[in-house]
């Protein structure tokens, strides 16, 4: 699962779509966690999709990461400034890849 306590055990290392991407990254095989209100461990995501399909605002988009070794494609919580924190997507991941700061 998701390290929820990312903030502070690790690095803010570059951003993407205007979010923060929390390190270590080492590509292809090691991604990081992208968003900080909405936190994605796309090293855990394994592109259930249960997140895009269930999210009532459409935080989620898909993103193409081509040779990481448990999926191609992530979730990416592109839109993570339109959560409404209904904490649906972090009770429907498998996997509990995702984060939802709800303060
Ligand atoms: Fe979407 Fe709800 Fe998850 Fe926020 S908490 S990203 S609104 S499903
Ligand atoms: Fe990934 Fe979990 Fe969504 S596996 S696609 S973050 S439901
Ligand atoms: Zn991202």
């Amino acid at each position: 699962p998701i390290d929820s306590t990312f903030e502070e055990n690790r690095e803010k290392v570059d951003t993407h779509r205007g979010h923060d991407v929390w390190g270590p990254v080492e590509e292809p095989e090691q991604l990081g966690i992208h968003g900080t209100h909405v936190a994605v461990d796309f090293d855990v995501c394994l592109a259930d999709g249960a997140c895009l399909e269930d999210c009532p605002v459409d935080v989620f988009e898909w993103v193409d990461t081509p040779d990481h070794p448990e999926s191609e494609i992530k979730a990416d919580p592109a839109n993570e400034a339109q959560c409404i924190d209904c904490m649906l997507c972090v009770d429907v991941c498998p996997v509990d890849a995702i984060d939802v700061d709800a303060g």
